[in-house]
């Protein structure tokens, strides 16, 4: 065959680390499954990873924690899962780069959002940004659905933390669809190379994101489910491409006054409409400073503070308490306060510069305590909460029902 020749010619070119995926996986005993998959699938799985038009890759292989867990979780084996499914799984861990351990170091301040080979619609309904386009190869290239890698785990004091196996790095863990977070081992130039690119490993299997409704809902937040349900929402959200949801979390909605609960729709509709903007921002290409314009047009502000582990996120007076919740269109980043309009923040706070727990406050405190922060939160929505909500309902309500249409 014209392919297994070619890939015999590129392993030799790589000279001593080059290897087929299946040499490569054979060799480590916790991809024990996964190696007695592929042995098992062979056509199939040679179809797939010697389709060198998709090279360079690196392949998320799950071990064998990965593969009992799923046994355990769906009662039924992996083997099992039917062929297009098993095809989106599959292109879902296969990364459409080269992800080096370096490169995954660099990205470690802030983590890294990384487009994988998943172009079903069904599961990702959203288009690819300019930056992410410019690092990843292109328009085409970078299409597919997103895994991010976080950047918790990284930084000086953990870079180095070796694992028994020499030459491998508990990196990180990624994050997938339905706010599923999974270990990562990163392995080096010694273990994880083969001749389409790499692969590392993963202690559970990713979860294609799915629709905001389900996604939202299995996060907990009821009260944004409760609003969205009011205001008839999921079905425009559902179906609209490149959506942030900022999403506050229930301790928000309660602070707030449970907005969910006591708006009439219309207001409610605004005040969604104001907590989405109509493109996706992944939290690793967010700047200190940039401004969004939200779908009611009302300006929505990022403020970033530290780095690493301390990296901390606010929209306007709101923190961002999980960062990166897959959808198929887009993601949540789940909030710990409602947000208010930038413009009455501003007034608030050149109006009451040092009296008042003011947004400005908030937001170059250190962020770093959870309980911090939301008091803090808390404290904005008392003094400026009302006037918000009545804001947002009076001044910008009225056009809003025309971009739902
Ligand atoms: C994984 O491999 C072990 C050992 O070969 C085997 O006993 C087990 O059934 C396999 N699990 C799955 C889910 O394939
Ligand atoms: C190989 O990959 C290319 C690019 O993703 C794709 O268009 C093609 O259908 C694949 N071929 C096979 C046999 O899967
Ligand atoms: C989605 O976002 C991309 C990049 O920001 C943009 O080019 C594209 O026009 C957007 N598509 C829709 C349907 O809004
Ligand atoms: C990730 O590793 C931690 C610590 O070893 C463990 O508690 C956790 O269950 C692991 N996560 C998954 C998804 O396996
Ligand atoms: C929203 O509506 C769905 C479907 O009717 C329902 O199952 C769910 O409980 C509702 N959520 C809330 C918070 O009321
Ligand atoms: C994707 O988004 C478009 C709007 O840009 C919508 O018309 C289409 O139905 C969506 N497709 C899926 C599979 O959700
Ligand atoms: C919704 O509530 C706002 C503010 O309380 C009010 O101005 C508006 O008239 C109400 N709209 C409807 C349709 O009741
Ligand atoms: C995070 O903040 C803590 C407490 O302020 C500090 O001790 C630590 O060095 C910081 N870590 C990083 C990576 O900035
Ligand atoms: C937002 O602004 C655009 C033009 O800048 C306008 O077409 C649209 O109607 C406005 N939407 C709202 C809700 O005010």
């Amino acid at each position: 065959m014209l392919g297994s020749s070619t890939t015999l010619l590129l392993a030799a070119a790589l000279g001593a680390n080059a290897q087929t995926l299946y040499e490569a996986i054979s060799r480590i005993p916790v991809l024990s499954n996964f190696t007695a998959f592929y042995r098992n699938n062979e056509a199939f799985a040679n179809l797939y990873f010697k389709n060198e038009s998709n090279y360079p890759i690196t392949f998320l292989a799950p071990d064998d924690k990965a593969f009992a867990s799923y046994q355990a979780q769906f009662n039924t084996p992996f083997t099992d899962v039917p062929p297009q499914q098993l095809l989106d799984l599959l292109q879902y861990h296969t990364l459409v780069s080269d992800v080096t351990k370096s490169k995954l170091d660099e990205g470690s301040a802030a983590g890294l959002s990384v487009p994988t080979l998943l172009t079903n619609g069904k599961f990702n309904n959203r288009s690819v940004g300019v930056s992410m386009a410019a690092k990843f190869g292109g328009d085409e290239r970078a299409s597919g659905q997103v895994v991010f890698i976080k950047g918790e785990n990284a930084g000086p004091s953990s870079k180095f933390r070796l694992m028994t196996r020499q030459d491998s790095v508990l990196q990180s863990s990624v994050r997938s669809g339905m706010s599923s977070d999974v270990n990562l081992t990163v392995l080096g130039d010694k273990e994880g190379v083969w001749s389409g690119g790499r692969f590392h490993i993963v202690d559970g299997l990713l979860t294609p994101p799915t629709l905001c409704k389900d996604t939202i809902r299995d996060a907990g937040l009821s009260n944004l489910d409760n609003a969205l349900n009011r205001t008839k929402l999921w079905d425009t959200l559902d179906s609209s491409k490149n959506v942030t949801c900022l999403g506050p979390n229930d301790k928000a909605f309660g602070d707030a006054g449970r907005p969910d609960a006591k708006l009439n729709e219309t207001a409610l509709t605004g005040a969604i409409m104001f907590h989405t903007l109509p493109e996706v921002t992944y939290s690793d290409y967010l700047k200190d400073g940039q401004e969004f314009k939200s779908l009611q047009n009302g300006t929505v502000r990022v403020k970033i503070e530290g780095s690493g582990k301390n990296r901390t996120i606010w929209f306007n007076n709101a923190r961002v308490v999980d960062a990166n919740v897959l959808t198929h269109n887009g993601l949540v980043h789940v909030l710990d306060a409602v947000m208010v309009p930038l413009e009455d923040m501003n007034s608030r706070a050149s109006a009451t510069p040092s009296s008042t727990p003011s947004a400005t406050e908030t937001r170059t405190g250190t962020g770093t305590s959870a309980a911090t922060s939301s008091a803090a939160g808390k404290s904005v929505i008392a003094s400026v909460g009302t006037r918000a909500w009545t804001w947002i309902m009076y001044m910008l309500v009225g056009a809003l029902v025309g971009i739902i249409e």
